[in-house]
């Protein structure tokens, strides 16, 4: 079953063609890579994806995206509240996430659970600014998971975690895919998409440049991995 259909999404700022022509599918269930080098348009797929920018042309179908469907969860800048009362914030339309629970399409989940899941209990009566990088960027995927969303988008989910922190959130993304939920990861680290994506899209300069499972891409490419693969195409593009 498809979560999402993308077919011909377009969208230029200003002179720059960000996304020029952008399909694929993401099945239900899986985790599906959005790969590329930085600057490629994997962002600005993913927020035209959800709703957080109007593409220019194009057509976009499935969980997350279309008029009408709720906004992101994004986690609010209130610096004074505590990762507790922020995910409090989110399940009782409090302080923090205010007035989320409203938009949600699935009833919460138990906030204290997901705090308890992704490590953050211990830091529930920590100030937010008093976070550090990791810290916040865990907090900010456990307020998006407190709507238990179908479909998750997360966009450098571990740009800047030290190699522990990046290994458990592997295996925390894998167990979201284990429970049924379905997610788009954006990533800019190829052995990441290798190690999680079921099936990925490769970005170059706005366009598709190989879709497929991380074997068949390879096997397409004749390499050995996806960096490899991705080096080989754009070779191939130039
Ligand atoms: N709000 C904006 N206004 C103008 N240009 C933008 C805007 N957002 C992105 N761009 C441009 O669109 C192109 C694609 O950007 P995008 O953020 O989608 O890339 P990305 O693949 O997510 O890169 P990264 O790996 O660095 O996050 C880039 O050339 C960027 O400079
Ligand atoms: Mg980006």
């Amino acid at each position: 079953m498809e979560a999402i259909e993308v077919k011909d999404l377009r969208k230029v700022y200003g002179s720059t063609p960000a996304v020029a022509g952008v399909t694929f599918t993401v099945h239900a269930g899986e985790i599906f890579g959005i790969a590329g080098h930085n600057g490629a348009g994997k962002t600005t797929t993913v927020e035209c994806l959800i709703g957080l920018r109007r593409p220019d042309g194009g057509q976009r179908a499935g969980a997350g995206g279309g008029p009408g469907a709720p906004a992101p969860r994004r986690g609010a800048a209130d610096r004074r509240a505590t990762p507790g009362e922020r995910a409090a914030g989110a399940d009782e339309g409090g302080r923090g996430v205010a007035g989320v629970r409203r938009l949600l399409p699935r009833p919460p989940a138990d906030w204290r659970q997901v705090m308890e899941r992704w490590g953050l209990g211990p830091l529930a009566r920590q100030a937010y600014g008093d976070l550090s990088g990791g810290q916040k960027q865990r907090l900010m995927l456990a307020l998006a998971l407190v709507g238990d969303p179908e479909v998750v988008v997360l966009d450098e989910l571990t740009t800047g975690l030290d190699p522990v922190a990046r290994r458990e959130t592997w295996r925390l993304v894998n167990d979201l895919r284990a429970s049924g939920t379905t997610v788009v990861l954006v990533s800019h680290y190829f052995d990441e998409t290798e190690a999680l994506c079921d099936r990925l899209a490769i970005l170059a300069r706005g366009r598709v440049q190989a879709t497929g499972t991380p074997a068949e891409i390879m096997a397409a490419t004749g390499t050995g991995s996806l960096e490899e693969a991705y080096f080989a195409l754009e070779g191939a593009d130039r």
